[in-house]
């Protein structure tokens, strides 16, 4: 008998596009040369997604796509295997451009406004996503909420998702992250950055007996792991019986971004994977640190995943909440 892996579904309201362009010493209100030029489709769920995809698993991508510039996501979707069910809405994709001055090693943002999602393509998209319930075990639900959207939206979606029986991790922030955690239903998996709990619950979390207090607060709320990531200090995972810190190894590092979307998927895979909570902790920072190795959304290969998995100090911690 073939013993079905489970599928994951991962939803991007707000996804982007973004441009890269190499133009060492250009100056500002001149005709500069540029040396290179570089797109990537992402966004927290895309990349999770593309991390996912990497590790082999089965991956659906949902979420609003501008219908005016979706070749990239669907060229990255292709070429990882990743099933397309975003929902296709007018307009364009928000693009970010990134200007690159590798001489002066400076880089400077410009972000274009994104889609605000209308009401008809919300309800579209939240039918699509309970009809992968079917067929998906696990749920992300990451990154931002676009204009047109109100912040309880990720919080009905997890406790729909939930009803249906099906595994919610959460990765978001401000508003959205703040009234999902005080809704009646929390997520299986919330991996807040140390800034966005702190962020959440309106108040500095000083040293780790204030995180892991702050962890316990959400397990009692009904979250079953809560993951705070702390950049290169690593991470502490809780659940209600555990917690565990977990430190990086010092890597070369080549992009800190999706650093923390890596742990996400690396959390996910370890789920469906049914690791304990310290080889899920192991695994999900080695994921992160392949992913901060390399620019873009993608992994190393497994033997450089394991090594540094390998390289990876997990601490077990006394972590019993107090009820
Ligand atoms: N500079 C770094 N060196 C080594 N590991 C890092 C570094 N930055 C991030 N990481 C790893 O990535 C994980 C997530 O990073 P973090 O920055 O906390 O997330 P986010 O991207 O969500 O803000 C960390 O727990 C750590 O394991
Ligand atoms: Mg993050």
């Amino acid at each position: 008998m073939i013993t079905a892996v489970p599928r994951v579904a991962t939803l991007t309201l707000n996804p982007a596009l973004d441009l890269t362009v190499r133009a060492d010493g250009w100056r500002r209100g001149e005709v500069n040369l540029g040396q290179a030029l570089h797109w990537a489709a992402g966004g927290k769920g895309v990349n999770v997604a593309s991390f996912l995809a990497d590790r082999g698993l089965g991956v659906t991508a949902t979420g609003l796509l501008g219908s005016g510039n979706p070749e990239q996501f669907e060229t990255l979707f292709r070429a990882k295997g990743i099933r397309d069910a975003f929902v296709r809405v007018p307009g364009a994709t928000r693009v970010g451009v990134k200007l690159v001055d590798g001489a002066a090693q400076v880089t400077t943002d410009i972000n274009l406004p994104g889609l605000a999602a209308t009401p008809e393509a919300l309800e579209d998209l939240e039918e699509r996503l309970l009809s992968l319930t079917q067929d998906h075990a696990v749920f992300v639900l990451a990154g931002s909420l676009p204009p047109g959207v109100n912040a309880d939206f990720y919080a009905r979606l997890i406790r729909r998702v939930r009803a249906a029986g099906r595994f919610v991790a959460l990765d978001t922030s401000g508003a959205a992250l703040g009234a999902a955690l005080s809704a009646a239903t929390l997520p299986d998996l919330v991996k807040p950055n140390i800034h966005e709990l702190e962020a959440a619950l309106g108040r500095s979390l000083a040293g780790e007996a204030d995180v892991l207090a702050a962890a316990h607060e959400l397990i009692r709320r009904g979250a079953g792991l809560v993951a705070v990531s702390q950049g290169e200090r690593g991470a502490l995972l809780v659940t209600a019986g555990e917690a565990v810190r977990a430190r990086p190894p010092r890597v070369r590092v080549q992009s800190t971004v999706g650093a923390g979307d890596a742990m996400v998927a690396g959390l996910v895979a370890a789920h469906t994977g049914g690791l304990d909570l310290a080889a899920a902790a192991r695994y999900a920072t080695a994921f992160s640190v392949g992913a901060i190795t390399r620019l873009g959304a993608h992994l190393p290969p497994d033997t450089e995943l394991d090594a540094f998995a390998a390289q990876v100090q997990v601490d077990v911690l006394d972590g019993m909440v107090q009820t």
